[in-house]
């Protein structure tokens, strides 16, 4: 059963499920709520403490599920707010808990509120949910201001009244099908009180909050220029138009109240983009919590880089009174393995774009590297986070077929180029024009996991999945993994049970090594943890070897390698 103890989510290790990609319960392709609930014992075999769930709510899935219609229910290709309490038990049974995603900065357009703004009139109670504008120009035919979205082009989208006449215009920073909410509107703000009211009194533990920095925006700068929609790049000082500005931390203090009635209080972590400097505020006691720590997911495999982001970010834990979240992998962004199994200085979005044919993918050493740095951040203060198939270590689907896209990022960066092409057949030229897209987009990394080694989709259904696995996917399958001693899910099963039982107190301690490819720390009750990235062989201080990432060479730590010790 659950413990009540308040702290248990700050050292805790959390697998995120993307549920589409999960496990296909019913045999449509998608993976759904039933399938979680058919997973538990194979969640439980990695020893977590809690799962998080991205989107899994009515939606029209513009975003991968990011564009929730309705926010107290379940998309009913994945299930019933039924099923839902099934899952929630199953895991709960097993000492899993459950974070669930909240998306509080936009909705779907086809959540009855904004189904609602569009037939309601201009300056009605209805639009005041969300930031309508009147357009520029003549007749509005210009948007309100430049800014863009995050998904390209324009952030703003123009209406087309009911009478088919031209309307106002919305504003999305992600797609059209993902229009803003105004914040400043208390009824905004009280239905995602009752939203997360609704989902804790259910018993889920705690939130993963999504584009936490972005819910409060200055309306009184709408008619100022902002060319820049980098809001790691933006002055840290809570003034910008749209980005971090000091009052949305009020919004996460009122939640910390409603967290506060529940025992143990409910937890959550905000998934913030903002200057690390800031990053602290919504991490704090009496805010959200927690902040996701990204600065791994850009980083190399390179130790210099590692040892200043653990540095820098366990300081910034303390000054927030939070401890630190360590990711690798998630569903936004390229698989570790490939990251780090192709050849240095490869630029992973064009690498992309061309179907990954510019460059080979060294599976093994992209394996060998991701089990390092997922062991090397296991054995830290704080939480680990793992996303599904990490463990498998499952590499990023590079060639997926143009027509089996989802990502909006995909379709929406999208440029014409007129283009003259000579058909052979007609003997002619032809000329047209070409989509030149600039982004391949997210779904490489959201391809359904593989349970069994065979079988339609692997284990993941009875049917086809809705993003097709590659034939490689059958060997990395958790079947196939499962009786190899040393497989890649062998050695996180080992690591993460381990670390269990020696999770301790949250003192940290970097221990010199005479070498700058390796890093080694200590925690308080003699637990070590040592890196080599591309040092010699390293000899090993006295101690008792308890599990390491590949095997050691000669009683010696080999590169790519991280090993555990018991001084
Ligand atoms: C977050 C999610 C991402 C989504 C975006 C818009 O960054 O992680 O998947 O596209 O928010 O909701």
């Amino acid at each position: 059963m659950q413990s009540k103890d308040a702290n248990w989510w700050r050292q805790a290790a959390i697998y995120q499920i993307y549920p589409r990609s999960f496990k296909d319960s019913d045999g449509d392709g998608l993976g759904d709520i039933k399938g979680i609930t058919q997973g538990v014992k194979y969640l439980k075999s990695l020893s977590l403490d809690a799962v998080w769930l991205s989107p899994f709510f009515p939606s029209a899935l513009a975003d991968g599920g990011y564009d929730v219609a309705d926010y107290r229910n379940v998309d009913p290709r994945l299930g019933s707010l039924k099923d839902f309490d099934a899952m929630l038990k199953a895991l709960h049974a097993e000492g899993i808990r459950v974070f669930v995603d909240i998306v509080p900065n936009h909705s779907s357009d086809q959540h009855e509120w904004f189904k609602a703004a569009l037939a309601s009139k201009p300056g009605s109670k209805e639009r005041a949910r969300y930031i309508f504008r009147d357009g520029r120009g003549k007749n509005g035919e210009l948007p309100p201001n430049d800014f863009v979205s995050h998904f390209a082009p324009s952030a703003w989208t123009r209406l087309k009244n009911q009478d088919g006449t031209d309307g106002q215009w919305y504003f999305h920073l992600f797609a059209p099908e993902q229009p803003d909410f105004n914040w400043d509107n208390r009824e905004v703000q009280l239905d995602f009180l009752k939203t997360l009211k609704f989902w804790s009194d259910r018993g889920v533990d705690g939130f993963r909050i999504d584009v936490a920095h972005a819910l409060k925006k200055d309306f009184t700068r709408f008619n100022k220029s902002y060319d820049s929609i980098d809001s790691m790049k933006i002055a840290p000082n809570g003034r910008d138009i749209l980005f971090d500005r000091d009052e949305v931390h009020e919004i996460y203090r009122e939640w910390r109240k409603l967290f506060n009635t529940y025992n143990p209080p409910r937890v959550a972590v905000a998934e913030a983009y903002v200057p690390a400097s800031r990053r602290t505020q919504y991490a704090s006691p009496d805010e959200l919590g927690q902040a996701f720590n990204f600065d791994l997911l850009s980083a190399q495999f390179v130790s210099k880089d590692f040892k200043q982001i653990v540095t820098t970010n366990l300081e910034l834990a303390r000054q927030s009174g939070s401890s630190s979240t360590w990711v690798l992998n998630n569903h936004d962004v390229v698989r570790t393995v490939t990251k780090y199994g192709l050849p240095k200085g490869t630029d992973y979005a064009q690498w992309l774009l061309d179907d990954g044919k510019t460059a080979k993918l060294n599976l093994d050493l992209g394996q060998r590297r991701a089990r390092a740095a997922a062991m090397f951040i296991m054995a830290l203060p704080g939480c680990t986070y793992i996303y599904q198939g990490e463990e498998l270590g499952l590499f990023e689907v590079a060639d997926l077929k143009h027509t089996d896209l989802q990502d909006p990022t995909w379709k929406r960066n999208v440029v014409l180029k007129p283009q003259r092409i000579f058909f052979k057949r007609n003997n002619k030229y032809v000329t047209g024009v070409a989509e030149i897209h600039l982004e391949k987009g997210r779904d490489g990394c959201r391809v359904p996991l593989p349970w069994t080694s065979t079988g339609p989709s692997f284990g993941f259904g009875s049917a086809d999945a809705h993003l097709p696995q590659p034939i490689e996917f059958g060997t990395l399958s958790m079947q196939t993994q499962t009786k190899v001693k040393g497989s890649n899910l062998d050695i996180y099963r080992t690591a993460l049970k381990l670390r269990k039982k020696l999770q301790t107190s949250e003192e940290f301690e970097w221990i010199k090594t005479g070498d700058p490819q390796v890093l080694h720390f200590s925690r308080k009750n003699g637990w070590r943890c040592i890196i080599n990235f591309d040092g010699v062989d390293f000899t090993l201080p006295k101690g008792e070897i308890l599990h390491s990432s590949s095997p050691l060479k000669g009683g010696k730590l080999p590169k790519n390698t991280t090993v555990w010790l018991k001084a």
